[in-house]
């Protein structure tokens, strides 16, 4: 091989190899999206255990400010048009209702983290059904087991 024959298939090899796991398949656009979701998950939970008195409040703001900032997350996880997994077709049918849930989802758990800096438990318990609009949302875009 000329010099500029071995340069080029060079380039051509770093190039094939940074650009194939760029393009995320369908199979792993959905398992982002329930990966955030299922950290919602556990965070909620974990809130709900405080709230309960089932444990100590030390970590109130932790989890609050957890599931503030997972929520910021979630809407870019579905910006990619991939039905499947549990989410109904539409999400994206529906996007700008879907789009305008998440962002209240957002604003709502960070203005309730953010309130609880001050406020405490009272405060998340005040806000939290509000806040947390998890079933409001999966009642119309999630489908039922
Ligand atoms: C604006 C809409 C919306 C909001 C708000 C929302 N979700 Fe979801 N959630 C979805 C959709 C759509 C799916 C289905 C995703 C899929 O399977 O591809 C889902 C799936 C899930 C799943 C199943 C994940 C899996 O492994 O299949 C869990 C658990 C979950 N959500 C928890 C929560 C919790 C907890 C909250 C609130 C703190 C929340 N979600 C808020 C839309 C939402």
């Amino acid at each position: 091989m000329t010099r500029l024959a071995k340069f080029v298939a060079g380039v051509a090899l770093v190039v094939t190899a940074f650009a194939l796991p760029a393009l995320a398949d369908d199979k792993d656009v959905i398992d982002y999206r329930q990966d955030v979701m299922k950290a919602l998950d556990g965070q909620t939970a974990a809130l709900g255990m405080i709230v309960s008195t089932q444990v100590p409040d030390d970590n109130l703001l932790q989890h609050a400010e957890a599931i503030a900032l997972i929520a910021k997350t979630a809407l870019k996880s579905f910006e990619a048009k991939v039905p499947g997994g549990e989410a109904k077709p539409e999400v994206w049918a529906n996007w700008a209702d879907f789009e305008k849930r998440m962002k209240d989802f957002v604003a709502r758990t960070d203005k309730m983290a953010k309130d609880a800096k001050t406020g405490g438990v009272n405060v998340v318990m005040e806000q939290m059904v509000d806040a947390l609009s998890c079933k409001g949302c999966h009642d119309v875009y999630r489908l039922k087991k």
